[in-house]
């Protein structure tokens, strides 16, 4: 029995498929866009028996859409993205797609290592931000299906040379995007450099679990595993502080809906982002390190949807699409209000270059980065 829901066709050619009779897991690769350069742009698609269904995209590495069921079995796109590669290339705010040399902000871009100043282009006020304007969002990454008995998914590699974006050495970056019929969409990444560098890899896909284009995610009830942030100064800018949850509206240790506190009085919320406010910060997670614990839940109350990470890494960035104004229209033609979705940015914590007392984000030639997350679909 396969089960496996095929929601729509792609735009493109279908060049290949193939289907274990073992697993029920199925791929299917197509082409999604080409770039101005020419370059051929392909999504790969997965499906499991339990009609969940996930694609990834070679630009970005973005995961351009997952499918999963509610309890009643109503299908819906809980991720956010758009239907056509030129969106993806001008207008999006990183939607699903691998961030690196260095997640999240760099105070001033700048940074040293054994003495030398090192300096990443400025794309976010006086900070840089994600890498860099020309980040691993922006590249065409090389791409290989895997299958085996209990997943299916795609390897994508990429070689940063020296010097991108004012990073050292060359770093060859491989992640690994696989689907199971757990319903668990797992990435694994790794990269060797050929000289002393920084990595601080994560994806950012922005969640919203009644369906990308559904109203906010107010109602959402969010539980995270962390007793401390790191608090930001005007800029976002980690203070090089550890700040406790307790008694402010960053406490998720008990599930609370998103939007409970999100208008509260507090600096922290305001500096986020000067209009509006709302979640963007760096939670230091309880069990760093800890691939088999939740570190965090998000559930959709009204359709049962949840979404729990695990991961490697000792932090999350839970950010609840501050900067989404109702102006962009995505998939299907649907626009994306102002907390509209979420993201949880499993990674170091922001500008740890910086910052000495942080655990470190320093790659020497001759060992190997790796960082692992899972996101966890299931129904509550
Ligand atoms: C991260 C940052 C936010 C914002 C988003 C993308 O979550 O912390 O400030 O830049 O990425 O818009």
């Amino acid at each position: 029995m396969t089960g496996v829901a095929i929601v729509r066709s792609g735009i493109g050619i279908r060049m290949s498929i193939s289907d274990s009779p073992i697993s029920n897991l199925t791929s299917e690769k197509r082409l999604f866009g080409t770039l101005n350069v020419g370059s051929k742009v392909d999504s790969n698609t997965f499906t499991n028996s339990r009609g969940m269904k996930v694609s990834i995209l070679t630009y970005g590495g973005i995961i351009q859409e997952i499918i999963f069921p509610d309890r009643n079995g109503i299908l819906a796109d809980v991720t956010l993205g758009f239907d056509n590669l030129k969106d993806y290339v001008s207008r999006s705010p990183y939607f699903g797609a691998i961030i690196g040399r260095y997640g999240n902000r760099v105070a001033n871009g700048r940074f040293t290592l054994n003495g030398v100043d090192y300096q990443i282009p400025l794309n976010d006020g006086p900070n840089a931000l994600h890498g860099g304007p020309e980040g691993f969002h922006t590249k065409v990454w090389n791409a290989k299906e895997i299958h085996d008995a209990t997943t299916v998914g795609v390897e994508l590699t990429y070689l940063s040379p020296d010097g991108e974006m004012g990073f050292p050495g060359n770093l060859e970056v491989l992640v690994r995007y696989t689907l199971n019929n757990a319903n668990e969409l797992r990435i694994d990444y790794s990269a060797v450099t050929d000289k002393e560098t920084v990595v601080n890899l994560t994806n950012h896909a922005y969640f919203n679990l009644a369906g990308a284009g559904n109203d906010t995610i107010l109602d959402h009830v969010a539980w995270i595993d962390a007793d401390r942030f790191t608090p930001v100064d005007h800029t976002l800018i980690p203070t090089g502080e550890l700040q406790g949850v307790k008694g402010t509206p960053f406490d998720f240790t008990k599930p609370t809906a998103i939007g409970a506190n999100i208008q509260a009085k507090h600096e922290q919320l305001e500096r986020a982002e000067a209009e509006y406010g709302g979640y963007d910060l760096n939670w230091v997670l309880n069990r760093p390190g800890d691939l088999t614990a939740v570190a965090a839940r998000v559930t959709d109350p009204k359709s049962g949807r949840t979404v729990e990470l695990y991961t490697s890494e000792p932090a999350v960035q839970f950010y609840s699409g501050n900067f989404l104004d109702g102006t962009l229209a995505g998939k299907n033609q649907l626009t994306y209000s102002h907390w509209g979705a979420f993201t949880l940015e499993a990674q170091h914590y922001p500008n740890s270059v910086n910052h000495a007392q942080f655990p470190t984000t320093v790659l020497v030639p001759g060992e190997r980065y790796t960082q692992t997350t899972i996101y966890k679909f299931l129904v509550l």
